[in-house]
Protein backbone atom coordinates (compact mmCIF):
# COMPACT_ATOMS: atom_id res chain seq x y z
CA UNK A 1 0.00 0.00 0.00
CA UNK A 2 2.78 2.38 1.08
CA UNK A 3 4.78 0.99 -2.51
CA UNK A 4 1.94 1.96 -4.10
CA UNK A 5 1.50 5.41 -3.18
CA UNK A 6 5.16 6.55 -3.95
CA UNK A 7 4.49 4.83 -7.23
CA UNK A 8 1.54 6.92 -7.93
CA UNK A 9 3.55 9.99 -7.02
CA UNK A 10 6.21 9.12 -9.11
CA UNK A 11 3.80 8.17 -12.35
CA UNK A 12 2.43 11.88 -11.12
CA UNK A 13 5.74 13.74 -11.02
CA UNK A 14 6.76 12.13 -14.79
CA UNK A 15 3.32 12.92 -15.89
CA UNK A 16 3.96 16.52 -14.71
CA UNK A 17 7.20 16.38 -16.21
CA UNK A 18 6.31 15.34 -19.64
CA UNK A 19 4.06 18.28 -19.52
CA UNK A 20 6.72 20.59 -18.51
CA UNK A 21 8.91 19.22 -21.58
CA UNK A 22 6.09 19.53 -24.06
CA UNK A 23 5.31 23.44 -22.82
CA UNK A 24 9.50 24.00 -22.91
CA UNK A 25 9.45 22.68 -26.72
CA UNK A 26 6.34 24.83 -27.43
CA UNK A 27 8.05 27.97 -25.72
CA UNK A 28 10.87 27.16 -28.20
CA UNK A 29 8.89 26.83 -31.36
CA UNK A 30 9.94 30.27 -33.03
CA UNK A 31 7.76 32.19 -34.62
CA UNK A 32 8.62 31.84 -38.76
CA UNK A 33 10.59 35.17 -39.39
CA UNK A 34 9.16 37.53 -42.16
CA UNK A 35 11.96 38.58 -44.35
CA UNK A 36 11.87 41.49 -46.49
CA UNK A 37 14.14 41.09 -49.53
CA UNK A 38 13.99 44.35 -51.74
CA UNK A 39 12.66 44.35 -55.28
CA UNK A 40 14.94 43.87 -58.32
CA UNK A 41 13.58 47.30 -59.20
CA UNK A 42 15.93 49.07 -56.75
CA UNK A 43 17.79 51.98 -58.16
CA UNK A 44 21.01 50.76 -57.25
CA UNK A 45 24.22 52.27 -57.99
CA UNK A 46 27.81 50.09 -58.98
CA UNK A 47 30.68 51.45 -59.21
CA UNK A 48 33.64 49.53 -60.65
CA UNK A 49 36.51 49.64 -62.57
CA UNK A 50 40.15 48.14 -62.40
CA UNK A 51 41.44 48.00 -59.11
CA UNK A 52 43.96 50.80 -58.22
CA UNK A 53 41.45 53.79 -60.81
CA UNK A 54 40.24 55.45 -57.47
CA UNK A 55 37.17 53.10 -57.06
CA UNK A 56 37.88 53.64 -53.25
CA UNK A 57 37.99 57.10 -53.31
CA UNK A 58 34.50 57.37 -55.82
CA UNK A 59 32.49 54.75 -53.27
CA UNK A 60 34.13 57.44 -50.55
CA UNK A 61 32.50 60.48 -52.23
CA UNK A 62 29.11 58.66 -53.02
CA UNK A 63 29.23 57.58 -49.36
CA UNK A 64 29.37 60.91 -47.97
CA UNK A 65 26.19 61.99 -49.42
CA UNK A 66 23.48 61.71 -46.53
CA UNK A 67 20.96 59.12 -48.95
CA UNK A 68 23.64 57.19 -50.70
CA UNK A 69 25.38 54.12 -48.98
CA UNK A 70 28.20 52.09 -50.42
CA UNK A 71 30.30 50.57 -47.96
CA UNK A 72 33.33 48.15 -48.46
CA UNK A 73 33.98 45.39 -50.75
CA UNK A 74 32.03 42.55 -50.32
CA UNK A 75 34.58 40.88 -52.10
CA UNK A 76 32.06 38.18 -53.34
CA UNK A 77 29.63 39.87 -55.72
CA UNK A 78 32.09 39.79 -58.52
CA UNK A 79 32.65 35.67 -58.04
CA UNK A 80 28.92 35.08 -57.15
CA UNK A 81 28.65 36.32 -60.75
CA UNK A 82 31.09 34.28 -62.12
CA UNK A 83 29.94 31.15 -60.57
CA UNK A 84 25.88 31.87 -61.28
CA UNK A 85 27.35 31.99 -65.06
CA UNK A 86 29.01 28.78 -64.74
CA UNK A 87 25.33 27.55 -63.02
CA UNK A 88 23.40 28.72 -66.34
CA UNK A 89 25.37 26.75 -68.64
CA UNK A 90 25.33 23.16 -66.70
CA UNK A 91 22.96 20.44 -67.56
CA UNK A 92 21.05 20.10 -64.08
CA UNK A 93 20.38 23.71 -64.32
CA UNK A 94 17.99 22.92 -67.98
CA UNK A 95 16.44 19.79 -66.55
CA UNK A 96 15.60 20.86 -63.57
CA UNK A 97 12.63 23.35 -64.41
CA UNK A 98 15.11 26.67 -63.30
CA UNK A 99 14.27 28.64 -66.16
CA UNK A 100 16.22 32.07 -66.88
CA UNK A 101 13.54 33.87 -64.89
CA UNK A 102 13.56 31.44 -61.99
CA UNK A 103 17.46 31.47 -61.81
CA UNK A 104 17.35 35.86 -62.11
CA UNK A 105 15.02 35.93 -59.60
CA UNK A 106 16.83 33.80 -57.17
CA UNK A 107 20.11 35.85 -57.79
CA UNK A 108 19.10 39.12 -57.80
CA UNK A 109 17.27 38.45 -54.78
CA UNK A 110 20.68 36.81 -53.05
CA UNK A 111 23.11 39.67 -54.43
CA UNK A 112 20.82 42.69 -52.88
CA UNK A 113 20.69 40.69 -49.53
CA UNK A 114 23.82 41.25 -49.09
CA UNK A 115 24.08 44.75 -50.76
CA UNK A 116 21.33 45.66 -48.46
CA UNK A 117 22.43 44.00 -45.19
CA UNK A 118 26.13 44.30 -45.25
CA UNK A 119 25.71 47.95 -44.25
CA UNK A 120 23.81 50.70 -42.92
CA UNK A 121 20.10 50.60 -45.21
CA UNK A 122 19.94 54.28 -47.24
CA UNK A 123 17.74 55.61 -49.75
CA UNK A 124 20.11 55.03 -52.68
CA UNK A 125 22.40 51.99 -52.15
CA UNK A 126 25.56 51.39 -53.75
CA UNK A 127 27.94 48.73 -54.15
CA UNK A 128 32.06 48.85 -55.09
CA UNK A 129 33.53 45.97 -56.24
CA UNK A 130 35.45 46.71 -59.09
CA UNK A 131 35.16 43.50 -60.87
CA UNK A 132 31.48 43.97 -61.37
CA UNK A 133 32.44 46.31 -64.35
CA UNK A 134 33.12 42.76 -66.41
CA UNK A 135 29.30 41.87 -66.13
CA UNK A 136 27.43 45.11 -66.62
CA UNK A 137 24.99 43.36 -69.02
CA UNK A 138 23.81 41.35 -66.72
CA UNK A 139 23.67 43.50 -63.99
CA UNK A 140 21.31 45.53 -66.02
CA UNK A 141 19.01 42.61 -66.82
CA UNK A 142 18.77 41.67 -62.99
CA UNK A 143 18.68 45.54 -61.69
CA UNK A 144 16.84 47.48 -64.91
CA UNK A 145 16.90 50.58 -62.82
CA UNK A 146 20.34 50.37 -61.31
CA UNK A 147 23.44 52.45 -62.83
CA UNK A 148 27.17 52.15 -63.24
CA UNK A 149 30.13 54.16 -62.40
CA UNK A 150 33.36 52.98 -64.34
CA UNK A 151 36.16 54.51 -63.13
CA UNK A 152 39.22 55.22 -65.87
CA UNK A 153 42.89 56.00 -65.06
CA UNK A 154 46.34 55.59 -66.70
CA UNK A 155 47.37 52.08 -67.16
CA UNK A 156 50.84 53.11 -65.76
CA UNK A 157 49.67 54.83 -62.76
CA UNK A 158 47.36 51.66 -61.80
CA UNK A 159 50.14 49.14 -62.73
CA UNK A 160 52.97 51.06 -60.47
CA UNK A 161 50.46 51.54 -57.71
CA UNK A 162 50.16 47.57 -57.87
CA UNK A 163 53.41 46.85 -57.49
CA UNK A 164 54.99 49.55 -55.20
CA UNK A 165 51.54 49.06 -52.87
CA UNK A 166 52.01 44.79 -53.15
CA UNK A 167 48.31 45.06 -54.14
CA UNK A 168 47.70 41.49 -55.19
CA UNK A 169 45.50 41.70 -57.99
CA UNK A 170 44.40 38.04 -59.92
CA UNK A 171 45.58 38.25 -63.44
CA UNK A 172 48.00 40.68 -62.73
CA UNK A 173 51.88 38.76 -62.59
CA UNK A 174 53.85 41.38 -60.48
CA UNK A 175 56.87 40.03 -62.11
CA UNK A 176 56.10 40.68 -65.93
CA UNK A 177 55.08 44.42 -66.60
CA UNK A 178 54.86 43.51 -69.81
CA UNK A 179 51.89 41.08 -69.13
CA UNK A 180 50.16 43.49 -67.07
CA UNK A 181 49.82 45.88 -69.81
CA UNK A 182 48.13 43.19 -71.94
CA UNK A 183 45.93 42.23 -69.48
CA UNK A 184 44.96 45.96 -68.79
CA UNK A 185 44.28 46.74 -72.05
CA UNK A 186 42.29 43.43 -72.51
CA UNK A 187 39.96 44.16 -69.33
CA UNK A 188 39.55 48.00 -69.90
CA UNK A 189 38.30 47.00 -73.99
CA UNK A 190 36.08 44.77 -72.62
CA UNK A 191 34.57 47.42 -69.34
CA UNK A 192 34.36 50.59 -71.77
CA UNK A 193 32.78 48.50 -74.91
CA UNK A 194 30.16 46.82 -71.93
CA UNK A 195 29.74 51.05 -70.79
CA UNK A 196 29.36 52.39 -74.28
CA UNK A 197 26.14 49.24 -75.11
CA UNK A 198 24.86 50.19 -71.15
CA UNK A 199 22.56 52.97 -73.16
CA UNK A 200 23.15 55.80 -71.37
CA UNK A 201 23.33 53.85 -67.63
CA UNK A 202 27.03 53.57 -67.56
CA UNK A 203 29.33 57.18 -66.68
CA UNK A 204 32.77 56.95 -67.61
CA UNK A 205 34.82 58.51 -64.87
CA UNK A 206 38.31 59.42 -65.51
CA UNK A 207 40.30 59.12 -62.41
CA UNK A 208 42.44 62.48 -63.63
CA UNK A 209 39.57 64.39 -64.12
CA UNK A 210 37.71 64.03 -60.65
CA UNK A 211 40.63 64.89 -59.02
CA UNK A 212 41.60 67.54 -60.81
CA UNK A 213 37.98 69.07 -61.18
CA UNK A 214 36.42 67.54 -58.32
CA UNK A 215 33.39 69.43 -57.73
CA UNK A 216 32.27 69.87 -61.67
CA UNK A 217 32.87 66.00 -61.48
CA UNK A 218 30.64 65.15 -58.86
CA UNK A 219 28.14 67.62 -59.54
CA UNK A 220 28.18 65.75 -63.34
CA UNK A 221 28.20 62.38 -61.14
CA UNK A 222 25.04 63.67 -59.21
CA UNK A 223 23.23 64.32 -62.71
CA UNK A 224 23.79 60.70 -64.05
CA UNK A 225 22.95 59.18 -60.76
CA UNK A 226 19.34 61.69 -59.90
CA UNK A 227 20.74 62.96 -56.65
CA UNK A 228 21.31 66.69 -55.48
CA UNK A 229 24.77 67.16 -55.21
CA UNK A 230 25.88 68.07 -51.51
CA UNK A 231 28.90 69.77 -50.71
CA UNK A 232 29.86 66.79 -48.25
CA UNK A 233 30.81 65.08 -50.78
CA UNK A 234 33.65 67.32 -51.75
CA UNK A 235 35.10 66.81 -47.82
CA UNK A 236 34.69 62.46 -47.93
CA UNK A 237 37.66 62.39 -45.24
CA UNK A 238 35.56 64.42 -42.55
CA UNK A 239 33.22 61.52 -42.43
CA UNK A 240 35.23 59.17 -42.37
CA UNK A 241 34.12 56.82 -39.81
CA UNK A 242 30.37 58.21 -39.85
CA UNK A 243 29.10 58.33 -43.14
CA UNK A 244 32.00 56.78 -44.88
CA UNK A 245 32.82 53.21 -43.33
CA UNK A 246 36.41 52.39 -43.85
CA UNK A 247 38.14 49.05 -42.95
CA UNK A 248 42.46 48.91 -42.37
CA UNK A 249 41.85 46.06 -44.21
CA UNK A 250 40.78 47.80 -47.50
CA UNK A 251 43.99 48.66 -49.46
CA UNK A 252 43.42 51.88 -50.35
CA UNK A 253 42.53 52.88 -46.65
CA UNK A 254 45.30 54.62 -45.98
CA UNK A 255 45.07 57.11 -49.14
CA UNK A 256 41.59 57.54 -48.91
CA UNK A 257 41.64 59.21 -45.71
CA UNK A 258 43.37 62.26 -47.24
CA UNK A 259 41.09 64.95 -49.05
CA UNK A 260 40.96 65.00 -52.64
CA UNK A 261 45.08 65.71 -53.95
CA UNK A 262 47.00 65.49 -57.32
CA UNK A 263 49.61 63.67 -55.66
CA UNK A 264 49.18 60.08 -57.13
CA UNK A 265 48.95 61.87 -60.75
CA UNK A 266 52.73 61.55 -61.11
CA UNK A 267 54.13 59.07 -58.60
CA UNK A 268 54.39 56.59 -61.77
CA UNK A 269 57.17 58.95 -63.58
CA UNK A 270 60.62 57.79 -63.51
CA UNK A 271 59.72 53.93 -62.37
CA UNK A 272 59.47 52.31 -65.85
CA UNK A 273 61.72 51.22 -68.23
CA UNK A 274 62.02 53.67 -71.05
CA UNK A 275 62.15 50.45 -73.23
CA UNK A 276 58.71 49.47 -72.30
CA UNK A 277 57.53 52.39 -72.11
CA UNK A 278 58.09 52.65 -75.82
CA UNK A 279 56.19 49.89 -76.77
CA UNK A 280 53.33 51.05 -74.77
CA UNK A 281 51.16 51.76 -78.24
CA UNK A 282 51.62 47.63 -79.05
CA UNK A 283 51.09 46.66 -75.65
CA UNK A 284 48.41 48.44 -74.29
CA UNK A 285 47.13 50.17 -77.49
CA UNK A 286 43.47 51.63 -75.48
CA UNK A 287 45.66 53.74 -73.47
CA UNK A 288 45.98 56.24 -76.13
CA UNK A 289 42.67 55.06 -77.37
CA UNK A 290 41.06 56.62 -74.13
CA UNK A 291 43.14 59.84 -74.24
CA UNK A 292 46.53 58.99 -72.59
CA UNK A 293 49.48 60.70 -73.60
CA UNK A 294 51.94 57.73 -74.24
CA UNK A 295 54.66 59.50 -76.07
CA UNK A 296 55.86 61.44 -73.32
CA UNK A 297 56.87 59.00 -70.17
CA UNK A 298 56.25 62.58 -68.05
CA UNK A 299 53.03 63.06 -69.39
CA UNK A 300 50.63 66.03 -69.08
CA UNK A 301 47.69 65.57 -67.36
CA UNK A 302 46.58 69.29 -68.03
CA UNK A 303 43.96 67.74 -70.81
CA UNK A 304 42.04 65.98 -68.39
CA UNK A 305 41.29 69.12 -66.60
CA UNK A 306 40.28 71.23 -69.29
CA UNK A 307 36.67 72.78 -70.22
CA UNK A 308 36.35 71.02 -73.52
CA UNK A 309 37.32 67.71 -72.35
CA UNK A 310 34.14 66.25 -72.67
CA UNK A 311 33.55 67.78 -76.60
CA UNK A 312 36.58 65.61 -78.53
CA UNK A 313 35.79 61.78 -76.82
CA UNK A 314 35.23 59.74 -79.21
CA UNK A 315 32.86 56.37 -78.60
CA UNK A 316 35.25 54.48 -76.90
CA UNK A 317 37.02 57.51 -74.57
P1 LIG B 1 48.02 55.17 -55.85
O1 LIG B 1 48.24 53.81 -55.30
O2 LIG B 1 48.66 55.42 -57.18
O3 LIG B 1 48.38 56.25 -54.88
P2 LIG B 1 41.42 51.91 -55.80
O4 LIG B 1 40.70 52.33 -54.60
O5 LIG B 1 40.54 51.74 -57.01
O6 LIG B 1 42.23 50.67 -55.58
O7 LIG B 1 42.41 53.08 -56.21
C1 LIG B 1 43.51 53.42 -55.40
C2 LIG B 1 44.13 54.72 -55.87
O8 LIG B 1 43.22 55.79 -55.54
C3 LIG B 1 45.44 54.99 -55.17
O9 LIG B 1 46.44 55.31 -56.14
C4 LIG B 1 45.09 56.16 -54.28
O10 LIG B 1 46.15 57.06 -54.04
C5 LIG B 1 43.97 56.86 -55.02
N1 LIG B 1 43.25 57.68 -54.03
C6 LIG B 1 42.63 57.27 -52.93
N2 LIG B 1 42.21 58.30 -52.19
C7 LIG B 1 42.58 59.42 -52.85
C8 LIG B 1 42.46 60.82 -52.59
N3 LIG B 1 41.90 61.25 -51.46
N4 LIG B 1 42.95 61.69 -53.51
C9 LIG B 1 43.54 61.24 -54.64
N5 LIG B 1 43.70 59.93 -54.91
C10 LIG B 1 43.24 59.02 -54.04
Amino acid sequence: MKRCKILEIEIQNLKLSENLVVFEEQKQIPERESRKILSNDEPLIFVGGIPRSGTTLMRAILDAHPNVRCGGETMMIPNFLSWQASWRKSDWANNTGITRKVMDDAVSAFMMEIIAKHGEMADRLCNKDPYTALWLPTLQRLYPNSKFILMIRDARAIIHSMIERKVPVVGYNISDEKQMFRNWNTEIRKMTTQCMMAGGNCLKVYYERLIQRPKDEIERICQFLDIEFDERMLKHEEFIGVEVALSSQEFSASQVKNSINNEPLTSWFDCFDMELLSKLDRLAPFLKLLGYDTESDKPSYDYFASDDFFEFRSVYS
